[in-house]
Formats: structure tokens, C-alpha cells, sequence
């Protein structure tokens, strides 16, 4: 291994062992639900009640109507603290506070997993715990790492995923639940390496196991590993140390799958593939990229996707609430922005306006942002000539309040909406405020502090009824799958900076985020495709046609 070594920071795994301490909880249930209810039962949250709650809002959202009866002001929740069995009872509350307190933010209740996803969960939760850190299997499964031992892994009962995590925050989340969707399938331990602040900003996901990889892991330099490392899989395909009738496998590979990684690099999606792979103990994966649309490359994957999956537009969305839990730190972040600003606001628009340090302030782009908002969408209301404002100070106070929120790495474009609200009154009467939580102005990788504010506003965005998004942009696609939005994307060329696309924006087909770089040549069968075409449930990014994949409903 030449890669030169890197030494790892030492972690705290303190966290291995959780007392299992379940405390009484007060769900609060907002007066909207209970109205819905009548006199039903509390203690079963179910489709029900999401429709209805979800059925009021449209059409008062399409109806674009302002003057709400007074109940329809307070901002609706849901109180299915488990997300229709996604999370399991048992953690302790007060390790991470947002893992059963983030239904009640929830204005949408999103979309419920299968019954079999839920089954599947349980049982790789049981694999964490039987195999995972700490225990005989793991220490075993690390010794035969470090010696090199390489006998067949098909015999071996555990093994493992390491997920490197690499780029912004948002690659970060997107390829931790990529490995994570690849672990469930394979049977894998997931294990995250901590570096990069992934340690800093997340609850444990697997009740009574630890998903962090602890310190001391001994392949060496292994966090640097690049496309021309002897073990990656590509490489060890192409230099035919491992094929079909290979008999003693490798204890490890590096899966390398960035952007620009190659025809062999990326011949990792087959059947053929998955074959031998399976018989390695110990994977190393890193992307910056959402490949589960690959996933559905491999025959056996596939039906096993379908059957977790129903509906193939909401797996990010599963995941991703599975997954990832702001830890208390960022709760707090989230949770006292949100009540002090955003919670008694009867409609909650969340804008992302992606922009790069360097990028001077755009006048366009503040257009295309109004144009978005007020025209094509309908998400916020028009402005009226200044000077003219309706009704009495009675009436205007029984109109909606509408919060916006904007993040950005700017300040100017929530000055500038804030400004529009201030100087003229809203067509139908609305009262809009306008809140941006932080301007970092420029985008630092991997500082902890800049990484906890990224992630409290992604949560905050994901808090929205509505979302527009930046096009491309992974920040982006990870408030919407949390969420469970399909949102408004402003598409912007980037060649071109002094026009306004028109249309704006458009809806996305899905809530799923876009594999950028989707494959495109099968080595097996030495063939190029269109992943497009091959994969079912899917179409090219409207937000990245040159390549990307995205999964949709399985009625688009
Ligand atoms: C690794 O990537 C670099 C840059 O993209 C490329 O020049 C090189 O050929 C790649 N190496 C392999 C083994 O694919
Ligand atoms: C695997 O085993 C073979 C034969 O025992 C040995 O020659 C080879 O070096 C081993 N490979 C690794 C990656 O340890």
C-alpha cells in the first residue's frame, strides 16, 4: 500500500453501550390534529391522519388563499414520534433529543416505509450489534484485516463497509446513505469514519451499537487512498487479481466511486460484480455522489430494492430520517431558531440559494428568485405599489403569517426579499417575514462549527411546506429528502449569469437527489447504455442531464 499514512485522530466510542431507558414522553399534539380527530385514538397515529392533515393544506396552499380560519394558524404537527415504525423505542432521550422530537416540527408528515423496510432495519440493526465495534466478531474481523488473512469471506459471518466521507456537507450525507442502502443490502456492518466532523454532528443511528469506526483501524493510509492505489476494485479487476475464478479473494478493497471515476473503477453495479465482492471482508467505499440509482443495476438488488421500496421515490427520504439525527448541539441550533422565528407562522416557504463564495451579488438571480416565488410558484404573494396597504389594523392582523426562510452563504438575497415585505404590503394581505439563520460567505470544508450551522439549516429548510432549491446542489437535495418535498429548482446555466431562465423554476418530478455520475458502460458485457433506460423508476436530472440519474414515482 504506498498511499502515504495519514494518522487518524483518536475517537471517543464511549457512546458503544446505551442504557436502553425509556422515559415517558409528552407528545403534543397540535389543536388542528385533534380537531381532525374527534374522538378517535391517540395511540394510533396512521395514514389517516396524515391524509387529512396533508388534504387541508393543499388545497388551502393551491386555493392561494390568505384568510384562514383561526385554528388553521396554528401550525399543524404530527405526532408519530417512531415515523410509522422507522425508529426504534428504546434509545435514551437525553443523548439525542431530536431522534423523537423531530415528528413534532414536522408540518409534513412524509411518506410511510414498507412494512418490510421496517423488518429489514431491525435485523441490520441486530447485524451492528452482533458484529459491530466492541464485540468478539469485530476484533476478530480486524485481526484478520491486519495480518492480511485472506480466506474466502462467503464463510465469514461479518462483514463490513467503510464510508469515507469527502466534499460538503451535503456529498457527505448523501454518500453516507448511499453506503448505508449498499450495507443493507449486502449485509455489511456500516461503519463512518469519524474524520471530517462526521463524529460531531450526528446521533448513533443502530440502537445498542456504534456506527463509528473506531481508532486504530489498520489499514494504513487508508483515508487517502486514490484511483491509482493498487486495491481498489477497479484496479485489482483490471489487473486481474481478482475475477471469476480467482480462489483466495483480498481481505479488503477500496471502492472508489467519485465523479470522475472509471469504466473499471465503476464497475461495481453488476451481479457480476456483486459476486465478487461478497467475498471480501472488508470493503473501503468513498464517493461524493448519491449512487443508489445504481443500485438497480444488479438483478438480485433490484427485486430485493422493489420489495423494501414501494416507492421508489422515497428512499433517500427513508433513509435519510432513518439515518441522520442532529445530535443536541445542532437540535439546540434547529430547535430555538425554529420557535423563536418560524413556528407560528401559519405557511413556511424555504428558499436555498446556493451561491459560491467568490460570486458577486446578483441582480438576476434575485429576479429569478422573486419570479420563482411570486409568479410561477404562488409560493409568496405579489406586491402591491408602495403607499397602498388594505384593510384595518383588525383585518390585517387576521390575515396569514407567512414565514420565509432563505439560506445562503450571503447575506444580500434575504436582505433584499426582507426589504420587498418591508416597502410594500403583500397583494392578499399576507404578513411575510423573511429570516436567515447564518452567512458564512464562504464555504469551509470540514470545520466543525460551519459544518453544525450547514446542518441546522438543512433540517430548518426540510421544516418547509414549501422548498425551493438551488439546482445541483446536494445541500439541497438533502433538506427535500428529509422533507419529503419535491421542490421548486431554479435551473441556472452557469455559462451564463446575466439572463433569467424562464420558466424561473420548475417542480422536480421527485424528491430524490441525482447520481451526477450515473454508469454508463457495462465492462462485462463491454456495452455502453443509458442508465436512463435501464434502470426502471428512473429518468435523466432535469437539474443535470449530461449523465445524472434520479429515481421517480413509480407513476411518472
Ligand atoms: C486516476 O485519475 C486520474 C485523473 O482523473 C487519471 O489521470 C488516471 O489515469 C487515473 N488512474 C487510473 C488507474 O484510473
Ligand atoms: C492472498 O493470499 C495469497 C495466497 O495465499 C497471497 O499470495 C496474497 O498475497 C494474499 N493477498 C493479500 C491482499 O493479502
Amino acid at each position: 500500500m504506498e498511499a502515504k499514512t495519514k494518522k487518524e485522530k483518536p475517537i471517543d466510542v464511549k457512546q458503544w453501550s446505551r442504557a436502553a431507558t425509556v422515559l415517558a414522553v409528552v407528545v403534543m399534539i397540535a389543536p388542528l390534529v385533534v380537531v381532525l380527530l374527534g374522538g378517535r385514538n391517540f395511540g394510533a397515529p396512521g395514514v389517516w391522519i396524515q391524509t387529512a392533515v396533508t388534504g387541508l393544506r393543499k388545497d388551502h396552499w393551491y386555493a392561494g388563499s390568505s384568510d384562514l380560519p383561526l385554528h388553521e394558524t396554528t401550525p399543524r404537527h404530527n405526532d408519530d414520534r417512531l415515523l410509522g415504525g422507522l425508529l426504534v423505542d428504546g434509545f435514551d432521550e437525553e443523548s439525542c433529543h431530536s431522534r423523537y422530537q423531530s415528528a413534532m416540527y414536522r408540518r409534513n408528515p412524509g411518506r410511510r416505509p414498507s412494512p418490510y423496510l421496517v423488518s429489514k432495519l431491525r435485523r441490520h440493526e441486530a447485524l451492528q450489534r452482533r458484529c459491530g465495534p466492541g464485540t468478539a466478531a469485530y476484533t476478530t474481523a480486524i485481526d484478520q484485516l491486519r495480518s492480511g488473512n485472506n480466506k474466502s469471506a462467503t464463510s465469514l459471518e461479518c462483514r463490513y463497509i467503510v464510508s469515507l466521507p469527502y466534499q460538503g456537507l451535503g456529498n457527505r450525507i448523501l454518500a453516507a446513505a448511499s453506503a448505508f442502502l449498499y450495507a443493507l443490502l449486502t449485509e455489511r456492518v456500516l461503519l463512518i469514519d469519524p474524520s471530517h466532523g462526521m463524529n460531531a454532528l450526528f446521533c448513533e443511528p443502530f440502537l445498542g451499537a456504534t456506527w463509528m469506526l473506531p481508532s486504530g483501524f489498520p489499514l494504513q493510509g487508508y483515508a487517502s487512498f486514490t484511483n491509482d492505489t493498487a486495491e481498489t476494485y477497479g484496479n485489482m479487476l483490471r489487473n486481474k487479481v481478482i475475477g471469476a475464478a480467482t480462489q483466495q479473494m483480498p481481505a479488503f478493497a477500496y471502492v472508489y466511486l467519485h465523479s470522475e471515476a472509471s469504466a473499471d473503477d465503476k464497475s461495481f453495479f453488476w451481479d457480476e460484480d456483486h459476486g465478487l465482492l461478497r467475498r471480501i471482508q472488508w470493503l473501503v467505499m468513498r464517493t461524493d455522489n448519491y449512487i443508489v440509482p445504481g443500485l438497480f443495476l444488479a438483478g438480485a438488488f433490484r427485486v430485493e430494492l422493489d420489495k423494501m421500496f414501494p416507492e421508489p421515490d422515497a428512499i433517500f427520504h427513508h433513509i435519510s430520517r432513518y439515518l441522520f439525527h442532529p445530535n443536541n448541539h445542532v437540535w439546540g441550533l434547529v430547535t430555538r431558531y425554529y420557535d423563536a422565528y418560524l413556528a407560528d407562522a401559519a405557511e413556511l416557504v424555504g428558499i436555498q440559494v446556493r451561491v459560491f463564495g467568490a460570486q458577486p451579488n446578483s441582480p438576476e438571480l434575485l429576479e429569478q428568485i422573486t419570479k420563482c416565488t411570486q409568479n410561477h410558484g404562488r409560493l409568496l404573494p405579489e406586491l402591491l405599489a408602495a403607499g397602498t396597504e388594505p384593510g384595518t389594523p383588525e383585518s390585517r392582523r387576521r390575515k396569514a403569517k407567512k414565514a420565509v426562510l432563505v439560506t445562503s452563504l450571503k447575506s444580500w438575497y434575504h436582505e433584499k426579499l426582507k426589504g420587498m415585505y418591508w416597502e410594500h404590503a403583500a397583494s392578499n394581505g399576507e404578513r411575510v417575514g423573511v429570516h436567515q439563520p447564518s452567512h458564512e460567505e464562504y464555504q469551509r470544508f470540514g470545520v466543525v462549527s460551519h459544518d453544525a450551522k450547514a446542518w441546522a439549516e438543512m433540517y430548518l429548510l426540510s421544516l418547509s411546506d414549501a422548498l425551493v432549491t438551488t439546482s445541483q446542489s446536494t445541500f439541497g437535495y438533502v433538506a427535500q429528502g428529509l422533507g419529503g418535498l419535491r421542490p421548486w429548482v431554479m435551473y441556472r446555466p452557469d455559462y451564463d449569469v446575466t439572463t433569467v431562465p424562464d420558466p424561473p423554476c420548475g417542480r422536480a418530478v421527485s424528491m430524490e437527489p441525482c447520481f451526477f455520475a450515473a454508469p454508463n458502460y457495462n465492462l462485462w458485457e463491454k456495452q455502453w447504455f443509458d442508465a436512463s433506460t435501464v434502470v426502471p423508476h428512473a429518468q435523466s436530472c432535469a437539474d443535470f442531464p449530461w449523465g445524472g440519474l434520479m429515481l421517480v414515482g413509480r407513476h411518472e
